[in-house]
């Protein structure tokens, strides 16, 4: 499947209420994105997060995002991310795509 950052930058918007991503990117509503890939869910310094997520034992890759982000309620029962889920698979591929820029500099 073809990933397009671009058109994922566009689909980042949708996240852009909550989460910042990129060059001083800071904890608002949800935590700041950068270097999501390989990082530990529930890990942001700073950061106030659920219980459901202090329970959490994941590193969020690429498949893992794309189930989580589908159903974020559904598949964190208990999550305070308010976000009814991305059904589209090319836009969750656009989405990876994007997020993966602010993976590594
Ligand atoms: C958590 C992505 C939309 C609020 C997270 C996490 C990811 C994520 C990956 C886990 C972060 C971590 O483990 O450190 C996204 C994406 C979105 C989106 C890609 C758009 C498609 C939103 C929206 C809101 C929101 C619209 C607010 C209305 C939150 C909150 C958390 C969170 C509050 C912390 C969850 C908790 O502690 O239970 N988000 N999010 N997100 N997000 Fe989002």
């Amino acid at each position: 499947q073809a990933q397009d950052a671009t058109a994922g930058q566009r689909v980042f918007n949708q996240c852009r209420a909550c989460h910042q991503i990129g060059e001083n990117a800071r904890n608002l509503v949800g935590p700041q994105l950068n270097g999501l890939f390989g990082r530990e869910a529930g890990s942001v310094e700073g950061y106030n997060y659920s219980q459901a997520y202090q329970a959490l034992e994941k590193t969020w890759d690429h498949e893992n995002f794309a189930v989580y982000i589908r159903d974020p309620r559904g598949v964190t029962p208990g999550t305070k991310m308010v976000y009814a889920g991305l059904r589209n698979d090319q836009q969750i591929a656009d989405l990876i795509a994007y997020l993966d820029q602010f993976n590594a500099d």
